[in-house]
């Protein structure tokens, strides 16, 4: 029923991916160097107006999510009004609204955010250990991001989701911990396996397969069980049972999820990127800024759309990304 967002394969994109900063508060080693990365110039980071014009258009083409994703969102200072104006897109199909965040800024904003419209929270943490946070994301701050979980749970968003990186001999011991966290709180914590990606040191060394990471979880809790994933899902969810909380894997790169892609993502520079690799990016600022009218918007990215892959590295069953806060870097295409 929308042409312009389903692709050659027949995917249908309903999932909006929108980051609104390229800016982030913490330097996790494995995704940006200690001085950060280059910044686009402020003028070309869409607008509030912008952003919300672009969504609406997504919206009535067929978007029923949109997520806001990074850098790190919070840092931008006209978040709660990008969520308000978003929150006005239910009225024309938009059902759900949803953050990706590293926790260090969001405690104190919760409840304004819950206010505003948000309904799902992503929240980034790596290591239930403090030194270790510090080692990993260059930057003090562990005690926030807990706080940050605890008080999206009581705030009561439809789900709160933990997004744990894992990576060989760095964190790898700590899977069990993680789960043992949804003992009682009713979170969702995802491992994600180490993707590659530009200068982010990734080897095969420090990979942890989803399997891996199962089999040790196992090793405690032989009894976990499989529950069923929605379409879809970037994770398989599991739990042990009797505890009120889930765990799953992201396994992008052991097992991809290509087949049944709906997203496409919008950069905080206008840039929007059909799949979360290779680098095939029309600029809809430009065209916005040079008076395009609706319509002629939706030709240009409908004509992107089509443009999408069946699946990324093809023909290899290993897949090659950058992670999906900071898509406005050009990905490593390293050989199948
Ligand atoms: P929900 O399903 O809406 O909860 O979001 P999500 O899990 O897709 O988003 P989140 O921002 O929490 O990202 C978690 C991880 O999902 C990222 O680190 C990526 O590994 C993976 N991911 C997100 N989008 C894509 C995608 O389009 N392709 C691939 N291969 N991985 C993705
Ligand atoms: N591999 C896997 N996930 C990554 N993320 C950032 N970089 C990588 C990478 N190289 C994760 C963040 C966040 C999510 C949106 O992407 O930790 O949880
Ligand atoms: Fe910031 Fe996320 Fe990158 Fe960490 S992974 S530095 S929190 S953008």
């Amino acid at each position: 029923p929308f042409p312009q967002l389903t692709d050659t394969f027949g995917r249908q994109h309903s999932y909006l991916r929108i980051s609104l900063t390229e800016k982030c508060n913490l330097r996790c080693t494995y995704c940006m160097p200690a001085e950060g990365v280059p910044l686009s110039p402020k003028d070309h980071i869409l607008s509030t107006p912008e952003v919300l014009r672009l969504a609406k258009l997504f919206v009535t083409e067929g978007v029923t999510k949109i997520r806001l994703t990074g850098g790190e969102p919070t840092i931008r200072k006209d978040l709660m009004d990008i969520i308000a104006g978003l929150n006005d897109l239910r009225s024309i199909g938009l059902k759900t609204i949803g953050m990706t965040t590293n926790g260090l800024a969001l405690k104190r904003k919760l409840p304004a955010l819950r206010e505003a419209g948000l309904d799902q929270l992503n929240i980034s943490l790596d290591t239930l250990d403090v030194f270790k946070f510090e080692l990993m994301t260059r930057r003090r701050g562990f005690q926030n991001v807990m706080d940050s979980i605890t008080g999206a749970v009581s705030a009561g968003f439809d789900a709160v989701k933990l997004n744990a990186v894992v990576i060989k001999n760095v964190n790898d011991y700590e899977v069990v911990r993680f789960v043992e966290l949804t003992k009682d709180m009713p979170i969702n914590v995802r491992f994600i396996e180490y993707m590659p990606f530009d200068g982010n040191k990734w080897n095969e060394a420090k990979f942890v397969s989803y399997k891996n990471m199962l089999a040790r979880i196992k090793e405690t809790y032989p009894d976990v069980i499989k529950l069923t994933d929605d379409a879809n899902d970037t994770s398989k969810a599991y739990a042990v049972p009797g505890f009120s909380g889930k765990f799953g894997f992201i396994t992008s790169m052991s097992e991809h999820f290509c087949g049944s892609c709906n997203r496409l993502r919008l950069l905080a520079d206008g840039n929007l990127k059909v799949c979360l690799f290779g680098n095939a990016e029309v600029n809809l600022r430009d065209a916005m800024r040079s008076g395009a009218q609706d319509d002629k918007l939706l030709d240009v990215i409908g004509a992107a759309v089509k443009r999408k892959k069946k699946q990324h590295a093809a023909g290899s069953t290993m897949a090659y990304a950058i992670p999906c806060t900071r898509v406005g870097r050009p990905a490593a295409m390293l050989p199948a």
